[in-house]
C-alpha cells in the first residue's frame, strides 16, 4: 500500500518544483523583455525629444549641440541625395554648368553661411518666387552694349590679376577703371571686388565661383549676364526636413578646427543633454 502513494507523493513535489523553475524563466523573460522595452521606449522618447530640440531651438544656437548636428546629418542624407544632388552634385560639391555653387566650402553668397541663412535659401530659393533671395541679377554687359568686347577683355585680365592669375598690369588696370567707372561693377560686387552678401554678388576675388573661374567662364558672365536660379522648398520639405538640411551643411562646411563664432566648445556639451 505505501509503494502506491509514495511515488504519487514524490512526483508532485518534483513537479510543483518544475513549475516554480518554469515560472521563474518566464518571469525573467518577461522581465528581460519589460526592460528591452523600457529602453526600447526611451530611446524613442529620446529620439522624438532631440527632434522637436532641432526645431525648437533657435536656428544659429543648433550646432552647439553635437547631439542635434549627428542627428540633423543622418536625416539630411537622403534628403541631399534626392532633392538637391540633382543640382549641387552628389558631393555637394558644386556643378559649374548650372552655377549651383560649392556647399561644403566657406564662401557664401547669401549671407555668411549661418544656419539661419542657408535655411532661408532653402525656404525661399533663389530668383525663384516673391519671397526668394534677393532678385538682384548681373546684367548682360555685353548682349546689351553696355560694354564693349575690349572692356570686357580688360575687366577679364583685372579679375585674372585679383586672383594672382595674370601678370598683365596694364591690362588690369584698364579693367580696374572700367570696373569702378562704365561698368559701374563695385555698386553690387564691391569697390575691392569681395561681393556683397545682400545681393549675392560672388567675392570676385577667390577663385571660386559657382560658375567657373576660367577666363571664358568669366567673360561669358560678363557679356551675356547669369540668371541662376534655385528652386524654394517650402512647400516641398516639412520645417524639420530644411532644419536638418540647414544644419548639416552648416557642419560640413565649417570643420576647421575652430568652434563656431562664439561657441565655447564646454557650454555646448554641458547644455546638450538639456
Ligand atoms: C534646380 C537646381 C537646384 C536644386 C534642386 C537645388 N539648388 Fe541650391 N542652388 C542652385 C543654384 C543655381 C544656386 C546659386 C544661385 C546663385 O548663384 O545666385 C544655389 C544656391 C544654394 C545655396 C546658397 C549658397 C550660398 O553660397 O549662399 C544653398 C544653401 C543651397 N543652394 C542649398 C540647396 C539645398 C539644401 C538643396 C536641396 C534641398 C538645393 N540647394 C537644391 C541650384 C539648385
Ligand atoms: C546689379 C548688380 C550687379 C552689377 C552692377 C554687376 N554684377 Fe556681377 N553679379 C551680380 C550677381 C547678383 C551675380 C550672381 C549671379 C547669379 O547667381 O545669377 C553676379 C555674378 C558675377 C560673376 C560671376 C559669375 C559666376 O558665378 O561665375 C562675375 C565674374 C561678375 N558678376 C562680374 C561683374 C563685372 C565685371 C561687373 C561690372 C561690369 C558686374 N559683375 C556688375 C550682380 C551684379
Amino acid at each position: 500500500m505505501r509503494a502506491d502513494p509514495s511515488p504519487r507523493s514524490a512526483v508532485p513535489p518534483r513537479k510543483a518544483a518544475h513549475r516554480t523553475g518554469q515560472l521563474l524563466v518566464w518571469g525573467g523573460i518577461g522581465l528581460c523583455v519589460a526592460l528591452a522595452g523600457a529602453v526600447v521606449v526611451a530611446r524613442v522618447e529620446h529620439g522624438l525629444a532631440l527632434r522637436s530640440q532641432l526645431l525648437a531651438l533657435p536656428a544659429d544656437d543648433v550646432p552647439m549641440h553635437p547631439a542635434l548636428v549627428s542627428l540633423a546629418q543622418s536625416e539630411a542624407r537622403p534628403l541631399l541625395a534626392a532633392q538637391c544632388a540633382g543640382c549641387h552634385g552628389p558631393a555637394m560639391r558644386g556643378n559649374a554648368t548650372i552655377g549651383a555653387p560649392d556647399l561644403q566650402d566657406p564662401h557664401w553668397l547669401f549671407g555668411t553661411g549661418r544656419v539661419f541663412d542657408i535655411e532661408r535659401t532653402i525656404l525661399y530659393g533663389i530668383r525663384a518666387s516673391g519671397r526668394a533671395r534677393n532678385v538682384t541679377e548681373m546684367p548682360a554687359f555685353g548682349q546689351t552694349g553696355l560694354l564693349s568686347p575690349g572692356q570686357i577683355q580688360s575687366l577679364v585680365t583685372y579679375l585674372l590679376r585679383l586672383n594672382g592669375r595674370s601678370n598683365d598690369a596694364a591690362g588690369a588696370a584698364d579693367g580696374r577703371a572700367v570696373y569702378l567707372g562704365k561698368g559701374g561693377c563695385g555698386d553690387c560686387h564691391g569697390a575691392d571686388a569681395r561681393g556683397n552678401a545682400d545681393y549675392g554678388a560672388p567675392n570676385l576675388t577667390t577663385n571660386s565661383l559657382p560658375d567657373g573661374v576660367s577666363a571664358q567662364a568669366l567673360y561669358d558672365s560678363i557679356y551675356f549676364g547669369r540668371h541662376n536660379m534655385m528652386p524654394g522648398f517650402a512647400t516641398v520639405l516639412t520645417l524639420g526636413e530644411m532644419r536638418a538640411l540647414a544644419v548639416s551643411i552648416y557642419a560640413a562646411s565649417h570643420q576647421a578646427p575652430t568652434p563656431s563664432a562664439g561657441v565655447a566648445p564646454g557650454g555646448a556639451g554641458a547644455r546638450a543633454g538639456s
